[in-house]
C-alpha cells in the first residue's frame, strides 16, 4: 500500500509579539471589536493561524503570547487533552484571584490529570442526573412567568427587554431545577440575579469592554484586578443559599470525598457562573436568531412542536421533543453561529504540528493556543453560507454530518463529556433547555417581532409584539 503522503507544505506561523507597548495596542484594538480584530491580523497574515497578543496582557498577565486558531480544521487541537494542557486556562492568559471563589481553584481551572477534576466533575454529572425529572416542570414555570411579563410590558410600553426578564427568571430556574429551593423565596430574595452578575465581573471584567472611554478602561478595568474584597459581601449572599439550599448535593460530594465547603463553592460556580453566565448569553442569542428569521420559520417550528406535544398528550416531554427535528436544528445553528463562550486557550503539552486547510505549523511545547470560536464555527470551508442563519441546516442525515462542526461545548457535539475530557459538564442540559425556550414560546405564540442590538457590552433583545397561538 502507498504511503500516505501529506499533501500541506510547512510554514512558519506568521505574526510578531513585539514588546510590552505592542501588547497594550493589541488589547486595545482587540476591545474595539473582536471580529475586526481577528479579521485584520487574519487578512495581513493570509493564514488562519499567525501570532498575536490577547489580552489583557500588562500587568495581569504574566505572558499575553498566543498562536491564534481561526479555522474549523486547526480548532479541535483545543479538545485534544493528550497534547494540550487545560490547567487555569478557563479564562485564558490570566487568572482571577482564588479569592473570589473560598480560595479554591474551581473546576474550571483544573486539567483532568488533576484528581480533583474527576471527583467534581462526577459530582456535577451525579447532580444533573438527580435533578433531571425537574428541569421541564422548573423552566415551565420560570419562563411562563417570564412571558406573562412580557405580555404586560408590551401592553403597557409597546416593548419588553427579553434579557432583563431572562437574567430574573434564568437565575431563577438554574437554582431551582438544581436544588429544588427556590432563591428568592430565601433570604436571597429577588437579589440573585444582581449579585451574581457582580460576582462575575469580578472574573470578566479584563476581557470585556462597556463603552467607557479607552483610558477609563484601560486603568479601572483592562491593568490591574478589581480587588476581590469589594465582591464578599455578594458572594457571601449567593453562598449562604447555597450551603443551606444544596444539603443533598453536598453530602453526595462528602461521599465523592470532596469537603462540603470545596463542594459548595464548586456548586455555586457551576450554577452561577457556568450555568446562569451561560443562560445570559445563549438565550438572548436564540431569540435574536429567531426574530431576524423568516416568519415561515415560525410558522414551521409552532406546527412541528404543537404535533409533537399532542402526540404526547399535551405533554411536554423528553420524548416528544427528541422528535423535534427543526427544533433541534435552530438550537444548533444558534449555538454554531454565535458560541455562548467564544474564546478557548490551552497550552502545547508536547511540541506538536497543528494542521489548518492550507499549511501545517510547527508548536513548541509551552506555547499558549488560542481558539477563537465564532470563526472556526463560521469556516466558508465547512458551512455554505457560513455567516447565515439556517434554521434546518442540521435536518436530515446531511444536516446532521455537520454537527460534529459544532463545538459550543469546548467539544464536537457528537461526543460525550466526560470525566477524561474538558467538555462542557452541562452539555446535555444546555441544548435541553435551548429547545424548551423555543418549545416553550411557540406553544404560547404563532409569531413575534423583536429589536435586536449588538452593543460592545453583548447582545441585547426587545420583543415588540407577540401573535397568541391560534392553534
Ligand atoms: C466548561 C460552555 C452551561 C458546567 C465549559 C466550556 C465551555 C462551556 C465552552 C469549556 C471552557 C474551556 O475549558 O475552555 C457553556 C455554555 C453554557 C454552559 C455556553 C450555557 C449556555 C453549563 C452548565 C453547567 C456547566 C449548565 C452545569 C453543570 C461546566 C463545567 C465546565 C464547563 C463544570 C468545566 C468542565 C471540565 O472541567 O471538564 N462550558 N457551558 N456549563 N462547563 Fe459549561
Amino acid at each position: 500500500m502507498p504511503a500516505i503522503v501529506n499533501q500541506l507544505k510547512s510554514m512558519e506561523i506568521p505574526g510578531e509579539y513585539g514588546n510590552w507597548i505592542t501588547a497594550i495596542q493589541d488589547r486595545i484594538q482587540f476591545y474595539k471589536g473582536n471580529d475586526a480584530f481577528f479579521q485584520t491580523k487574519k487578512d495581513q497574515h493570509n493564514s488562519t493561524v499567525y501570532r498575536s497578543n490577547m489580552p489583557p496582557g500588562p500587568f495581569m498577565a504574566k505572558d499575553p503570547k498566543c498562536i491564534v486558531l481561526l479555522d474549523a480544521k486547526s480548532f479541535p487541537i483545543l479538545f485534544d487533552v493528550s497534547r494540550v494542557e487545560k490547567k487555569d486556562v478557563f479564562t485564558g492568559t490570566y487568572m482571577p484571584s482564588t479569592s473570589l471563589t473560598g480560595g479554591y481553584r474551581m473546576l474550571s481551572y483544573l486539567d483532568p490529570s488533576e484528581e480533583k477534576h474527576t471527583q467534581v466533575k462526577t459530582l456535577l454529572f451525579r447532580l444533573l442526573a438527580s435533578r433531571k425529572h425537574h428541569v421541564i416542570p422548573e423552566f415551565r414555570k420560570a419562563y411562563n412567568t417570564l412571558f406573562e411579563n412580557m405580555e404586560l410590558e408590551i401592553a403597557k410600553d409597546g416593548k419588553s427587554d427579553f434579557n432583563a426578564g431572562n437574567d430574573q427568571q434564568g437565575f431563577e430556574f438554574a437554582c431551582t431545577s438544581f436544588f429544588g429551593v427556590s432563591p428568592s423565596s430565601t433570604d436571597l430574595g429577588t437579589s440573585g440575579p444582581d449579585k451574581a452578575a457582580f460576582w462575575l465581573v469580578f472574573h470578566l471584567h479584563p476581557l470585556v469592554s462597556i463603552g467607557l472611554p479607552t483610558f477609563l478602561e484601560e486603568l479601572f478595568l483592562h491593568t490591574f484586578p478589581l480587588p476581590p474584597i469589594f465582591a464578599k459581601p455578594s458572594y457571601n449572599s449567593l453562598y449562604s443559599y447555597f450551603s443551606s439550599g444544596a444539603t443533598h448535593a453536598l453530602d453526595v460530594a462528602e461521599s465523592l470525598g470532596l469537603s462540603r465547603e470545596e463542594a459548595c463553592h464548586n456548586l455555586l460556580f457551576a450554577t452561577v457562573f457556568n450555568t446562569y453566565g451561560g443562560i445570559k448569553i445563549l438565550f438572548p442569542g436564540i431569540m435574536k436568531c429567531l426574530a431576524e428569521a423568516d416568519k415561515s420559520l415560525h410558522s414551521r417550528l409552532a406546527s412541528e412542536i404543537r404535533r409533537e406535544v399532542k402526540l404526547e398528550g399535551g405533554k411536554v416531554t423528553m420524548a416528544a421533543i427528541e422528535k423535534m427535528e427543526l427544533t433541534k436544528s435552530v438550537v444548533y445553528e444558534a449555538l454554531r453561529i454565535d458560541p455562548p463562550v467564544k474564546f478557548q486557550y490551552g497550552k502545547a503539552k508536547v511540541d506538536m504540528t497543528i494542521d489548518s486547510h492550507d499549511a501545517r505549523y510547527d508548536v513548541k511545547k509551552g506555547e499558549m493556543l488560542f481558539g477563537y470560536q465564532p470563526f472556526a464555527t463560521k469556516d466558508e470551508r465547512v458551512f455554505e453560507n457560513a455567516d447565515k442563519f439556517v434554521g434546518d441546516r442540521f435536518v436530515g442525515e446531511e444536516g446532521k454530518k455537520l454537527l460534529k462542526y459544532v463545538v459550543w461545548s469546548n467539544g464536537p457535539e457528537t461526543e460525550d463529556t466526560t470525566v477524561a475530557n474538558k467538555q462542557c459538564a452541562g452539555k446535555n442540559f444546555v441544548v435541553l433547555v435551548g429547545r424548551l425556550l423555543v418549545v416553550e414560546f411557540f406553544l404560547k405564540y404563532d409569531t413575534f417581532t423583536g429589536e435586536t442590538a449588538s452593543t460592545i457590552a453583548g447582545l441585547t433583545v426587545n420583543v415588540t409584539s407577540v401573535t397568541k397561538a391560534t392553534s
